[in-house]
């Protein structure tokens, strides 16, 4: 559904519920999109509370219900979650690092009604995926899952977070993912919010790193169509090296629905950190939330957008691009998306592709995601 400009009488019911059931996590990825004083959320809605929310989110028009975190296997009632929502008619989508699945689980989150599991990897060797997640287990674990998952009769679907530091090894990855009959593989580099952006010198790749992935994804999909194999790769480049904004979320409010795991509603996983204040679904109905709040009407429509985006024949297509990325570059969130060549803000971009040609910080410099440096940068 494009977003039309259209009033809160005239906009469209929420289609996409994104339940971030916590903020643990046992892995500490340095790209990670939760905020960063995260550890200062501590509060997490009940079964009851979640239950509640799939309910009134079914009852506006929601059709899609995806579980994250964090980790939302941390939660030990995600099966009685899952199959809540499955009962109210939602498809179901769990996005997860696979750290603490088993087979067990697995098998109870199908019994469930679970129709989609989705494994993160960091890198396709154990020593810079470990490195990267925390954990000296992680690679292995997330191996045995990944089979797991597809023995228990689930499309493989399997997500790489790309960046400066395992991206020239893409071919390896993909090599791994076909090795694993992987269905679906997503290659996303880093989009630059939360601890991503904290370390964006040290995670954004060079011009001529993505265009070497882009190469060697481009002659997979060839040789993989030869051979008859059904995996499809799916390539994500950054922003950074856009001169169009993306139209984020589909338009602020329009079709995504995102509630923390202490219940606040946002309009996307991380509007958190923008001047705005939220509302939270303790305290309100998400018929409310979604029509009637401030936060949720912030940006709808054209009449918040400053020039260039106010005049531009490409409005209708981008919303000005994305807020979070606006506010975070320019400290004003009614900026047009820095991104965007027309942006008088756009020679900041400019200047971080610049440093991504410069050496950064190895991966051992980075600042991990996890409480003690959550509450250090913070001061929370
Ligand atoms: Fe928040 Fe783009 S990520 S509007």
């Amino acid at each position: 559904m494009l977003n039309t400009g259209s009033t809160s009488a005239e906009q469209g019911p929420p289609l996409w519920l994104l339940a971030e059931l916590t903020y643990r996590c046992p892995l500490q990825c340095p790209y990670c999109s939760n905020p960063l004083e995260f550890a200062n959320h501590k509060g997490e809605l009940s079964t009851a509370q979640w239950v509640d929310v799939f309910t009134q989110a079914r009852a506006l028009g929601a059709a899609q219900l995806g579980f994250s975190g964090g980790e939302p296997l941390v939660r030990e009632d995600l099966a009685e979650l899952i199959g809540a929502a499955r009962e109210l008619g939602f498809y179901t989508n769990l996005i997860t690092s696979g750290m603490g699945l088993t087979e067990a689980k697995i098998e109870a989150f199908r019994e469930a009604g679970l129709d989609h599991i989705q494994i993160s990897f960091q890198a396709s060797d154990a020593e810079i995926n470990n490195m990267l997640a925390g954990s000296r287990k992680a690679f292995e674990q997330k191996l045995a899952m990944a089979r797991a998952v597809k023995a228990a009769g689930y499309p493989m679907v399997l997500n790489f977070v790309t960046h400066r530091h395992n991206i020239d090894q893409i071919d390896r990855i993909i090599e791994l993912c076909v090795a694993l009959e992987a269905d679906f593989v997503e290659l996303a580099t880093c989009q630059y919010y939360g601890w991503a952006h904290l370390n964006r010198a040290g995670l954004l790749p060079t011009k001529a790193q993505l265009d070497h992935a882009e190469q060697v994804t481009n002659q997979w999909r060839e040789k993989l169509a030869e051979q008859g194999n059904p995996c499809k790769l799916i390539l994500v480049t950054p922003d950074y090296y856009e001169e169009r904004p993306k139209g984020c979320m589909n338009g602020w409010g329009n079709i995504f629905l995102t509630i923390t795991p202490d219940g606040t509603a946002l309009p996307c996983h991380s509007a958190r950190q923008l001047p705005v204040s939220f509302p939270s679904v303790t305290e309100h109905s998400l018929s409310h939330i979604w029509y009637d709040s401030f936060g949720f009407n912030r940006f709808r429509g054209y009449d918040w957008m400053s020039e260039p985006c106010r005049s531009c024949d490409e409005k209708e297509k981008d919303f000005g691009g994305c807020r979070c990325q606006a506010y975070l570059l320019t400290g004003d969130a009614t900026q047009a998306d820095p991104v965007c060549s027309k942006s008088p803000h756009h020679h900041k971009i400019l200047q971080a592709r610049a440093e991504a040609e410069q050496p950064q910080p190895g991966i051992e410099e980075l600042t991990f995601r996890n409480e003690r440096t959550s509450r250090i940068i913070c001061k929370v």
